[in-house]
């Protein structure tokens, strides 16, 4: 072998070496359970509890505790490609040791849908991308949509035909069951619309609870069909029925002072000639 093949070899080593003991980034991330309060009267049962979350965070370091130069994590929501909106915000730190890097996400007045799943995605000059994941979990949370409007009271007419529908979020996710107040009948298990077609008054005005299960624990909501009486529309009737003959009474009263005072004049006008 000569010197120059030796070199030669000994470069390609070397040279093996550095590529195979190049480090990987490790991203690793928390999970957070979001605490639930009650909502007043009138609103979804459950609402967040806080009105700032900034309780997520992902760390970075390199596999080979080597230093982070320009260390970045991008923040995503899970299954989503959209960048965050304005209402979440990041804050970086690195140690001051440089071997490690941690992003906090603060997320403004959260809604239901942001207690999920989030990947951070991690990257440091000279180091390949690597990817970790933190999770925001809570018991279900649970709303109502007709008509794709969000309501926990609901008014119909008699005849009419209603479709309400359970929306659960929360992490991880639930499936409803609904359940009529009146006598605790299960009417959907697994589905999220409840369907009642041509509802009446005795049968169907009253409260419908949906509720859903997950690792978190239970929870649960109500809404109100407010089927109307058959007979709801009498009172307005009557009232502009009273009102037609308040009307009639003044106009009758009206005219015949009118027709008095006429006569009245004409009188006085006959005598003023005679005089
Ligand atoms: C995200 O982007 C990838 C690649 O561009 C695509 O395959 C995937 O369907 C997208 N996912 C969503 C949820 O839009
Ligand atoms: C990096 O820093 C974060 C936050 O200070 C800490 O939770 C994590 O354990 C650290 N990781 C390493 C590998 O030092
Ligand atoms: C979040 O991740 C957990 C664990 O992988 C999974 O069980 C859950 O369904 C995920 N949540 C959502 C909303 O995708
Ligand atoms: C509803 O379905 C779930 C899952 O299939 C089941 O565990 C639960 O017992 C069912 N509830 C009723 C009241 O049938
Ligand atoms: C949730 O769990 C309770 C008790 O384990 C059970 O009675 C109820 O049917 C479950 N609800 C759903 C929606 O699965």
């Amino acid at each position: 072998m000569t010197a120059q093949h030796r070199l030669l070899t000994l470069s390609l080593l070397l040279l093996g070496c550095l590529a195979t003991s190049r480090a990987t980034l490790v991203v690793t991330g928390t999970t957070y359970t979001v605490k639930l309060v009650e909502g007043r009267e009138g609103e979804p049962k459950y609402v967040l509890s806080r009105q700032y979350l900034d309780v997520l965070e992902c760390s970075m370091y390199a596999s080979d505790s080597s230093k982070l130069v320009d260390p970045k994590i991008d923040w995503k929501i899970e299954g989503s490609n959209d960048t965050l909106d304005s209402r979440f915000s990041f804050s970086g730190r690195l140690s001051e040791d440089k071997k490690n890097f941690t992003s906090t996400l603060s997320v403004r007045r959260p809604e239901n849908k942001h207690v999920t799943n989030y990947t951070c995605t991690g990257s440091a000059t000279d180091q390949p991308e690597a990817q970790g994941r933190a999770r925001l979990q809570s018991k279900p949370l649970i709303s109502f949509k007709i008509d794709g409007v969000t309501m926990s009271d609901v008014g119909a007419w008699p005849g009419q035909d209603i479709q309400m529908s359970c929306i659960v979020e929360g992490n991880p996710a639930g499936s409803p069951e609904w359940k009529r107040e009146k006598d605790g009948a299960t009417i959907g298990n697994g589905t999220a619309n409840l369907v009642l077609e041509a509802v009446n008054y005795d049968e169907h005005r009253g409260f419908y609870t949906c509720s859903a299960n997950n690792s978190q624990g239970t929870n649960a909501a109500k809404i109100f069909l407010r089927v109307k009486h058959p007979q709801a529309y009498l009172t307005p009737m009557i009232i502009i029925i009273v009102e037609v003959i308040i009307i009639a009474i003044i106009v009758v009263v009206y005219e015949y002072f009118m027709y008095k005072k006429h006569k009245q004049a004409e009188a006085e006008g006959e005598a003023y000639k005679t005089d």
